[in-house]
């Protein structure tokens, strides 16, 4: 993955676009019928089709407990891409993805339906010449996740041959429940598939901007030698959302905000950014340091957990000047769901480079703003020289990586205001990629895709990440559990999350900075 990132084309553009077509195989897509094959799966498919980055020898089958057949689904995502894609359809490239698409109804518990997914599988590889490779994607509610597999294996639907076919999974986060369900979940995939055939799949890792941080901090000279506790004063991750729970009440009101985001996807921001270098930009050696960053993280005691943990839950009110309601009236939500929607978290990395750092993450659903960025907050310069200034006015430098929907970098430093008298100002340099690179429309899951068909694991999480980030939150999970929140819903929808939030920040003599500026 990373070699493409960093070569680049003539034009200047980076990434999927500029490889070759992926191997034969046909995707198998377990829930096929939900939101995620229509908004993103399908989508991004059809973005690889027009890039040219599909094999000719590429199918897709759907299957699902709901009732089309082949030519009602290739309706149905004929329409998806149109809504979804971000760009207007080239008729070539999806009429051709479209009449490789089939649609098998069945049930995940029944073993004929997946004998007769395997007869199906082999009319498809006749027609296509797929070779029977097969991308098993399970987009499924996580509690099919183990039954799906062991479904496959009792089907021998997952044999691969030295040199030829090959068969490989890729699980949705989230990956367990908990630290047991997570680990649960590896010993019962494990007894049907070797570590090297799972893809667990984190869609942030697909994004352009997430995997610019590597790019940024190790193709660049002048940034490493100041990341580390002797220049900077602390970091902020902030993914902010504007969306509620839309169709998902009945998966969120058990999941909550720290499970549906913290483990994964800020985990991800935080240690692609703390990470030290790694010896070579393969599979493992990155994951590697990213897993040896969640190792380093400091255990919260229960007493952590009340000091360094805020949680929060969405009450009605306005976003861009429309009225949205409150958490606890949302479809399928329960009325008095104590289940949070915001997190906000102060965490220390016990390692050289990072010794009393402080890194604050806080994300959450109905705020403000949508916006995903990590701030990293330097150290004030020392103050001798502008012994006349007000204090207030020697800001400190600040750089923030905007992951989303602005994606750039930008840099603020202080300068001389002209004129005669000596006065400082706050200024900033901004580079954004749109201006430099342009962008393509992508969901974030065109690399992983390609990918995961190509078997390059770099972008995908290796067992032990999983259960290091659980092993993480676990502490704040357990104490929560046994202290429910009382004062839910305590932030209105458009704000920026309960006041505790500020507070987190205020007893460190800090403040969340504004995003997106
Ligand atoms: C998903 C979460 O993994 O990520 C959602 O389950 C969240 O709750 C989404 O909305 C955010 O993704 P993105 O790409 O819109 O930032």
């Amino acid at each position: 993955m990373i070699d493409r990132l960093m070569t680049g084309s003539p034009d200047h553009r980076t990434g999927w676009q500029d490889g070759r077509p992926a191997e034969p195989c046909t995707m198998v897509i377990f829930g096929a019928g939900g939101d995620l094959t229509k908004r993103k799966l399908m989508p991004a498919l059809y973005h690889l089709a027009k890039g040219k980055l599909l094999s000719p020898n590429f199918a897709v089958v759907g299957f699902a407990k709901e009732e089309f057949d082949t030519e009602s689904f290739r309706g149905r995502m004929t329409e998806a891409v149109q809504q979804f894609a971000g760009e207007p359809v080239e008729e070539t490239a999806w009429k051709d993805l479209c009449q490789r698409l089939y649609y098998m109804q069945g049930d995940f518990q029944d073993a004929n339906a997946f004998q007769a997914l395997k007869q199906l599988l082999a009319k498809v590889e006749q027609d296509h010449g797929t070779r029977g490779s097969c991308l098993y994607y399970l987009a499924t509610l996580p509690k099919f996740f183990a039954e799906v597999v062991r479904q496959l294996g009792s089907a021998g639907m997952v044999c691969e041959e030295a040199g030829g076919r090959w068969c490989r999974v890729v699980f949705e986060k989230p990956f367990g429940h908990d630290l047991d369900s997570a680990r649960a979940l590896d010993k019962e995939i494990a007894k049907i598939l070797s570590e090297r055939q799972i893809y667990r799949i984190d869609h942030y890792l697909g994004k352009e901007t997430v995997q610019n941080i590597l790019a940024f901090r190790f193709a660049n000279g002048i940034f490493e030698p100041v990341w580390n506790r002797r220049y900077i004063d602390h970091v902020q991750i902030t993914v902010a959302e504007t969306v509620g729970v839309e169709r998902r009440g009945a998966y969120y009101d058990e999941a909550g905000a720290l499970r549906d985001m913290v483990p994964n996807h800020l985990f991800q921001l935080m240690t692609l950014t703390a990470m030290e270098p790694p010896i070579s930009f393969q599979a493992d050696a990155v994951r590697d340091e990213q897993a040896k960053i969640l190792r380093a993280v400091q255990p919260l005691s229960p007493e952590d957990v009340l000091h360094r943990t805020v949680r929060g839950q969405y009450g009605a009110g306005m976003i861009d000047g429309q009225h949205v309601p409150a958490y606890r009236s949302e479809p399928s939500v329960s009325p008095t769901s104590n289940t949070e929607t915001f997190v906000a978290l102060k965490l220390l990395i016990d390692n050289w480079r990072w010794a009393d750092i402080p890194f604050y993450l806080r994300t959450g659903k109905r705020l403000k703003q949508r916006v995903t960025e990590i701030a990293i907050q330097f150290k004030r310069a020392p103050y001798v020289l502008f012994r006349e200034t007000p204090v207030q006015s020697l800001a400190q430098n600040l750089l923030v990586l905007h992951i989303q929907p602005d994606e750039g970098i930008s840099l603020r430093f202080e300068a001389k205001v002209p004129g005669p008298v000596l006065r400082l100002g706050d200024v900033k340099m901004d580079f954004k990629y749109q201006d430099y690179f342009g962008t393509s429309p992508t969901t974030g899951y065109e690399t992983l895709l390609y990918d995961a068909m190509i078997g390059d694991a770099t972008l995908f999480q290796r067992a032990d990440m999983v259960e290091t980030g659980w092993f993480v939150v676990m502490p704040i999970l357990d104490v929560w559990k046994a202290l429910p929140p009382r004062n839910f819903p305590n932030y209105a929808a458009g704000s920026w999350g309960p006041k505790e939030a500020q507070e987190l920040m205020e007893r460190d003599g800090r403040s969340w900075r504004e995003c997106g500026t």
